[in-house]
């Protein structure tokens, strides 16, 4: 009873995924990363040896790729065709393409109604870019998480593989990039909701925005 739905949305790096699993844990509702979905379909086309670009081809090949989001120890698993992806799906070579797939009307058309559906029953935490704006509108609770990109790219920076790492400021002009093509995109670009609760977390820890929002969600039952 008194279930709500709770959108987190906001810029690269922010600490949205962070915040949002342990706010669900918290409250014993269902943590959902809208990301990681983007993020398998790009993972699904370079296998493919499709270009982020092609609309098209990326686009059909949304529709017909099987995503699943399953909850896990640390918060949840992506598993793409029967395959465990969560790890792989974080890579730089992934970062540097997916706003161009997030970009393509099909595949948020496909992503958006799988997340409306996950949220179907009340009582999730859902973190993305279009969560508030677009995808749950009617969510009872909505906040924007940001933080400068500098603390952002050094948040990232302590987080990347040692495969992957490339020098901070090099991060921190991904990271810039990624925001500016999320924000600038024609269909549901990243901006903040107007009943959204803005959090600048630069200088609060995880643990203090997690109980911002959790004190803030009791307010709305
Ligand atoms: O949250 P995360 O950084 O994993 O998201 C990866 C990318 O997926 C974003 O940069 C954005 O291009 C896309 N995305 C989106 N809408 C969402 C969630 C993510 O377009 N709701």
């Amino acid at each position: 009873a008194g279930l709500i739905n709770i959108a987190i949305d906001g810029p690269a790096g922010a600490g949205k995924s962070t915040v949002a699993r342990k706010v669900a844990e918290q409250l014993r509702y269902v943590y959902i990363d809208t990301g990681a979905m983007y993020r398998a379909v790009t993972f699904g086309a370079l296998r493919a040896g499709i270009e982020p670009g092609d609309s098209e081809q990326v686009g059909s090949l949304a529709a017909s790729l099987d995503i699943r989001l399953l909850p896990s120890e640390n918060g949840q698993k992506v598993v793409l065709g029967g395959e465990d992806v969560t790890e792989q799906i974080r890579s730089r070579e992934i970062n540097l393409r997916v706003s161009r797939v997030a970009a393509i009307e099909q595949v948020r058309t496909r992503l958006v109604s799988m997340q409306r559906e996950l949220a179907g029953r009340k009582g999730v935490v859902m973190d993305g870019r279009d969560i508030g704006t677009h995808v749950l509108p009617d969510a009872e609770l909505k906040v924007f998480l940001t933080a400068s990109v500098r603390i952002r790219a050094e948040r990232r920076y302590r987080e990347t593989g040692q495969a992957d790492r490339v020098d901070l400021e090099q991060l921190e002009r991904e990271i810039e990039q990624r925001d500016r093509l999320d924000s600038e995109r024609e269909i549901s670009p990243l901006i903040c909701a107007e009943d959204a609760v803005v959090i600048d977390s630069t200088s609060l820890t995880i643990e203090q925005v997690v109980s911002q929002i959790v004190e803030l969600s009791r307010t709305k039952k």
